[in-house]
């Protein structure tokens, strides 16, 4: 047997986001908001929506996944499994992984949903990175998605001028160069779920006539008490993860972090020790796409990423959820 330790390194990258755009502007004319408080507040100026009757999570998986194939030249069959962060799944059930792999006739692939709010890319990378760690997988495509504008209340300015819709994935190979996913801190804490959740359409409040008109089928959150927490938690988790590799902001090259509010970001970026140029950051344009955020950052900055680069994939979201990624760019 070789000692050679199998890494699993991101091979590839695709992303999609939907032609339609609700700017600022837009939103002025449907609630009590404006473009200034917008900007200043959280960064975003716009965001992508996806229309079309029936359309949903998958048909934005499908997409970014085939682009993907077709970066690295190979076929949907060869994929081995597909991984999705949503908490907009197409149906309850079955999964939206299901659904995607059969669109995208992925006929050997196996796979399923992650449940984990705006951490969803990094709990998914995780579980795909040790699949390909066991060594008994060799292709596994970690996706995050989601239509968020399918649980947005849009007459609640405090949430609707955050959530865009956006998907985008990485393929995961196994690698022995000792480049790839190197170390990953995740974290969660279920006493956050009272500031951040969706109140009914789950097993403990079913639908019904009565849910549908207190409009709890939609996104509900306590903005500020999150803001504390995500500040806390994103800078902490990351400079913890910094230290027990014994790296510095000198040693990164990147930080891909959540896209959910730029004061977080700064803070974060701070914490670090990084200047804003080592910053991914997007959020101006497809605002929060809850567990896509992450992956539209690689899939926007690939041309710029070089072998070797340190990264650092850092997120905070509903549960609470929280973690940060280290790795090594393989391409
Ligand atoms: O990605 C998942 C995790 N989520 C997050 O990380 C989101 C974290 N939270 C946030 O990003 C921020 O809390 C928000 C962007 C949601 C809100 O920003 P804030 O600075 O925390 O505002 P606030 O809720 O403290 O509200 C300040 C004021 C209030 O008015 P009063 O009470 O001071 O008169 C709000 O009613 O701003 C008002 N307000 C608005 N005004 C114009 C709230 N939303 C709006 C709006 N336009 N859209």
């Amino acid at each position: 047997m070789s000692n050679i330790k199998i890494t699993a390194a991101i091979t590839a990258v695709g992303g999609y986001v939907p032609e339609d755009k609700l700017t600022n502007f837009d939103l002025e004319k449907m609630v009590d908001t404006n473009d200034e408080w917008i900007r200043t507040r959280t960064g975003i100026s716009e965001r992508r929506i996806l229309k079309g009757e029936g359309m949903a999570t998958s048909d934005m998986v499908v997409p970014a996944v085939r682009q993907l194939c077709e970066k690295r030249g190979i076929s949907p069959e060869e994929i081995d499994c597909l991984i999705v962060g949503t908490v907009t799944p197409d149906m309850v059930f079955p999964s939206t992984a299901n659904v995607a792999c059969d669109k995208l006739g992925a006929k050997n692939a196996w796979g399923f949903d992650v449940s984990a709010a705006c951490s969803g890319f990094l709990y998914s990378l995780t579980q795909g990175a040790a699949l390909i760690e066991s060594g008994r997988y060799k292709k596994v495509v970690v996706c995050g998605a989601d239509k968020m504008s399918a649980i947005v209340d849009y007459t609640d300015r405090a949430t609707c001028i955050i959530f865009g819709d956006g998907a985008a994935a990485v393929l995961l190979e196994p690698n022995e160069d000792g480049t790839g996913i190197q170390d990953s801190i995740l974290k969660s804490d279920g006493s956050g779920c009272q500031f951040l959740h969706m109140k009914a359409g789950g097993s403990k409040k079913p639908a019904s006539i009565e849910t549908v008109m207190a409009r709890e089928h939609f996104a509900y959150q306590e903005g500020q008490a999150v803001f504390k927490f995500a500040v806390k938690g994103m800078a902490d988790v990351s400079a913890e993860l910094l230290e027990r590799n014994g790296l510095t902001g000198d040693d990164i090259a990147w930080l891909v972090p959540h896209q959910a509010n730029l004061r977080i970001i700064d803070a974060t970026a701070n914490r670090m020790g990084l200047p804003k140029e080592k910053v991914m950051i997007n959020i101006q344009k497809y605002g929060n796409t809850t567990a896509a955020t992450i992956p539209l950052c690689l899939w926007e900055w690939e041309s710029q990423l070089k072998k070797g680069d340190n990264i650092v994939l850092a997120a905070f979201g509903g549960g609470f959820t929280w973690g940060a990624t280290w790795l090594k760019w393989s391409y």
